[in-house]
């Protein structure tokens, strides 16, 4: 055993539970899919049991057979009983599948709370509908789900094909160029996850996560409207000299909604200081995080269209303060 086995093995049993595990699921769909993965496990587990109780008992048997034709007739058994069980397995496989597959595609009335994301070489745009009418509201990178309520997610991409997954909730869907994927989402479990693209598309793929909230339907709906609401920035002198540099600096590709910034190429940033990461997943969410980042976006997560932002200290300063002020 080398020096990293112990190692693998607590990472791997490290991996069976916490916010980022398909084996601890926290909502309707993902418990689906781990009962379905611990029915695989059973069927699998049984077959190589099977498989090496046959190797060893015909190695202990090895050249014990004088009467061929008795070791015919056991060959004979031996086939039919593999035959038999090829076809229970598949069989109980199949089904298992099958009913996997309605359980999370059920619709559930029309109920459910629709969000549009849309996957970006390296991050997410997320908008939520208002209430049935044709206005969406945008945010990025961080996804509040209510809990025991369905969330229908359209999932589509802007640039190359990513993977839409929250192991703790549910199983992953590509999100395509050109086509709007649909996925259920039942959180029964109030609590922080994370979201993970599941499909390479390219260098920062690993850098493409997200924050996932799920809370009591009271809390989410309040933190909906907090988001629904225009920019607030701080009104001290620091904050609106950076307001100034932003709308002067960023706007081209940042839209902070109630001030002149409003881009589309990047995240939306209305309320980007009470988001709990950077860039996707990247950086904890602080003050000091935002201006390393507006200074050496290249340094963190190389390839991303962010650009080095050539700022002189005091700039930088205020427009990480007035970047982190708004809540
Ligand atoms: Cu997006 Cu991998």
């Amino acid at each position: 055993m080398n020096r990293a086995s112990p190692l693998l093995a607590i990472g791997l049993l490290a991996a069976c539970s916490g916010r980022q595990s398909p084996l601890a699921p926290a909502g309707d769909q993902a418990e689906t899919l781990h009962q379905l993965f611990l029915l695989a496990l059973a069927v699998c587990g049984i077959v190589y049991l099977v498989v090496v109780a046959a190797l060893v008992w015909s190695l202990m048997r090895r050249g014990r057979d004088e009467d061929r034709d008795g070791a015919m007739r056991g060959l004979n058994r031996g086939l039919w009983a593999t035959g038999i069980g090829i076809v229970l397995g598949v069989t109980i496989l199949i089904v298992g599948s099958f009913l996997a597959d309605r359980a999370l595609f059920a619709t559930r009335g029309e109920d459910a709370l629709e969000v549009r994301i849309t996957g970006h070489q390296w991050w997410w745009r997320i908008e939520y509908r208002v209430g049935g009418t044709a206005r969406w509201i945008e945010t990025a990178n961080e996804l509040h789900l209510p809990r025991g309520r369905t969330t229908r997610v359209l999932l589509g991409s802007a640039d190359v094909i990513h993977s839409f997954w929250v192991p703790n909730v549910a199983g992953k869907i590509d999100m395509i160029p050109g086509r709007r994927n649909v996925l259920d989402l039942t959180p029964r479990q109030s609590g922080w996850f994370r979201g993970q693209c599941g499909e390479y598309c390219g260098m920062q793929h690993a850098h493409m996560a997200f924050d996932v909230k799920v809370e009591e339907p009271a809390q989410f709906e309040a933190w909906l409207a907090r988001q629904s609401r225009m920019a607030r920035p701080v009104g001290d002198s620091r904050g609106m000299h950076g307001q100034a540099v932003f709308a002067r600096t960023c706007s081209a590709c940042h839209a902070v909604r109630g001030t002149t910034a409003s881009g589309r190429a990047g995240p939306d940033l209305t309320h980007v200081g009470a988001r709990r990461s950077i860039a996707a997943g990247t950086i904890t969410m602080s003050r000091g995080a935002l201006q390393g980042w507006i200074a050496q976006p290249q340094a963190l997560k190389p390839g991303t269209s962010m650009p080095a932002i050539p700022l002189a200290p005091a700039d930088a300063d205020a427009v990480a303060h007035y970047l982190a002020g708004l809540r």
